[in-house]
């Protein structure tokens, strides 16, 4: 008898525990080779952050607490970089915590100790001057060069060198923040934002929405917002603000047209704050406020398209978010797809044309680069063990583009738009991974409509399938037939460029005949100066062609320094300083940079120093 009691006990025992093990929520987060946590066993879903931003000793101090979904978990793990970890609670009681092995991409997990019940922890913490997501500026480095500014970079994985977090863009939270600043100083975040300074320098944010990690970002300086509709407008240095006003003028149009192609714009406000020139990027498509780099600032709105691209993350990317970093064209590939279109609704087919066909020869070019390393042309990547900065080429974005392109060719417009609408409509606010998304596309594309396509090599093979879509352009064909009158005639007729846009200029410098003789290119200069170009673009692949061939005329070695001291933009910086490694000028190079080094943010050194070779002493 008691033996069947026992057995009896000893069953329902296995019973309620194996129930319990049921009853544990499953949840489905992938494995994800750029972050330590464990978000199946216990995920963050709500950030309250309280920073101190110290502008003497350049440091960042606080906590950010955070609501957790506890998966009966008895640890939860943040990553967490170049921090130090002050204290730690659990629902408000200090809790034990250690930090485990460094890496030196990943940083360190950050495992704190908790209980199946607990529901919120804090972490008591401050940035230390290795941070690779702040750049701090002295007032010199500034446009107005008064005051100091401070501005951070998430994207890819560098969040977690400000912030304590679960830095996997699968992870999706709502944040409020509390952040003092100096009182003459303004601070703006990812978020709902102040549009004028408090008097003591203390802000309040708070997002609604759920965001990737990587999409949480912080500046302040001395900057001032106007508004150029009631739900778009420009933060800048006052010097800039008009400036800055005037050259994104279009942004309602460009957030209407957006609107009408893939549905309402989910973030009420589209802001675009102009950062100092040491911005590593064109833009980041942080929610609610872009950040962006000042050489966009042409005085003549024609590099407004990168406006177009940060607006179209706001599907591709901050709505419907790659899982991984493996999956990166899903952000990239399908922003430069809708930037495309918001272009040409706006500007017409031949801006967008243009703008297609630069990146054709982006894609190219970066394609024969890669012809050692061919898996490094693939879409969907593996970037295990590797820093996810690897990938952040023109591969996802032009050949992203071009697979879709190709793709609405195959299908027709209608019908494809009707899919992307669909697409964005059913992954709004969460994450999709590749595999993901050709099961969709097939199901409610191509099977739908019985049309047999290639996706697979496009997305798992190297360089570009056969049946890609030829992208031309009128008016690039016109600047093809002009350099080569140039050449033949040894002379300019300048009545030919007279109404050239900033598209047509840069694709005439890019393709010069590779045995372009010195004197054209004096011949060049002379008439139309591009060595002083006030267009950013135009200036950086003149400079290009100008190490390509060997010109040194018009004072251009100086004028080149000096933009690679001024400009911190990567894309920018590194055409340039390749062009000088390409011709085996890298002592050229680095002096410059050497003098260049200490103005650029951390994304920006990173790849120059591999690039060069540079070690500091
Ligand atoms: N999200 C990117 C910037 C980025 C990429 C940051 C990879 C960190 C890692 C942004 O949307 C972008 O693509 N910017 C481009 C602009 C362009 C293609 C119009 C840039 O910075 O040049
Ligand atoms: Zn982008």
């Amino acid at each position: 008898m008691k033996k069947i009691v026992f057995a009896l006990g000893l069953l329902t025992l296995l019973i309620s525990n194996c129930s319990k093990k049921q009853n544990k929520p499953i949840l489905n987060y992938i494995e994800e080779p750029h972050s330590f946590s464990l978000p199946n066993e216990a995920v963050i879903t709500h950030m309250d952050l309280d920073i101190n931003v110290d502008f003497d000793n350049e440091i960042i101090q606080g906590k950010a607490s955070y609501l957790i979904k506890n998966n009966e978990a008895s640890q939860i793990i943040l990553d967490s970089k170049f921090l130090t970890i002050e204290h730690v609670q659990a629902d408000g009681k200090d809790t034990t915590f250690s930090l485990g092995d460094f890496d030196e991409q990943l940083g360190n997990p950050l495992k704190i100790d908790i209980n199946k019940n607990t529901k919120r922890i804090t972490v008591f913490y401050k940035t230390t001057d290795q941070t690779e997501a702040l750049q701090w500026l002295k007032p010199q480095q500034t446009t107005d060069k008064k005051f100091p500014f401070l501005f951070t970079q998430g994207q890819a994985i560098l969040t977690r060198t400000w912030i304590p977090i679960q830095d996997s863009p699968q992870i999706r939270i709502t944040y409020n923040a509390k952040v003092h600043v100096p009182s003459q100083l303004m601070a703006v975040m990812s978020a709902e934002n102040p549009k004028e300074k408090t008097s003591n320098g203390h802000y309040t944010f708070k997002m609604a929405q759920p965001i990737s990690p990587y999409l949480i970002a912080l500046a302040v300086g001395d900057i001032e917002y106007k508004a150029i509709s009631d739900r778009t407008g420009v933060y800048a240095e006052k010097s800039m603000v008009e400036k800055a006003h005037y050259e994104f003028s279009d942004m309602e149009n460009m957030v209407a047209s957006a609107e009408a192609l893939y549905g309402k714009y989910a973030w009420e406000q589209f802001d675009v704050i102009v950062l100092p020139p040491s911005f590593p990027f064109g833009g980041m498509e942080n929610p609610r406020l872009t950040f962006a780099t000042p050489t966009v600032i042409a005085g003549d709105k024609s590099l407004t398209s990168l406006i177009a691209h940060e607006l179209a993350h706001s599907w591709s990317g901050n709505l419907v978010t790659n899982a991984s970093w493996d999956d990166f064209w899903l952000n990239e590939g399908f922003t430069v797809y809708f930037e495309m279109r918001i272009m040409e609704a706006l500007y017409g087919k031949d801006r967008a044309n243009m703008l297609a066909r630069i990146g054709r020869q982006d894609l190219e070019e970066e394609i024969e680069g890669f012809k050692d390393t061919p898996d490094d042309t693939k879409l969907k990547l593996n970037l295990k063990g590797r820093n996810p900065d690897d990938g952040m080429n023109s591969i996802a974005y032009d050949k992203g583009y071009l697979f879709l392109r190709t793709l609405e060719e195959k299908a027709g417009r209608e019908k494809f738009d009707i899919f992307l609408k669909n697409y964005f409509q059913t992954h709004a606010f969460s994450t999709i991974n590749t595999e993901k998304f050709i099961a969709f596309l097939n199901e409610n594309l191509l099977e739908k409509h019985d049309i047999v396509f290639n996706t697979e090599a496009w997305v798992y093979n190297a360089g570009i399938p056969d049946n890609q879509a030829i992208i031309s352009s009128d008016k690039f064909e016109t600047v093809e037939k002009t350099i080569q009158q140039y050449v033949k005639s040894n002379s300019i007729d300048k009545a030919l460029t007279i109404d050239w846009t900033t598209q047509e200029w840069v694709h005439f410098v890019r393709n010069f005949p590779n045995d372009i003789k010195t004197e054209h290119l004096a011949m060049i200069d002379e008439v139309f100066n591009l060595t002083n170009s006030n267009n950013s673009y135009i200036a950086m692949v003149w400079y290009e062609q100008a190490i390509n061939h060997d010109y040194h005329g018009n004072n251009i070695d100086v004028k080149i320094e000096e933009f690679l001291i001024q400009v911190g933009r990567r894309w920018y910086v590194s055409t340039i300083y390749k062009a000088f490694k390409r011709h085996n000028k890298t002592d050229v190079a680095l002096a410059i940079y050497k003098k260049a080094r200490a103005n650029y943010h951390s994304v920006t050194t990173n790849t120059i120093d591999d690039l060069l070779g540079f070690k500091q002493d």
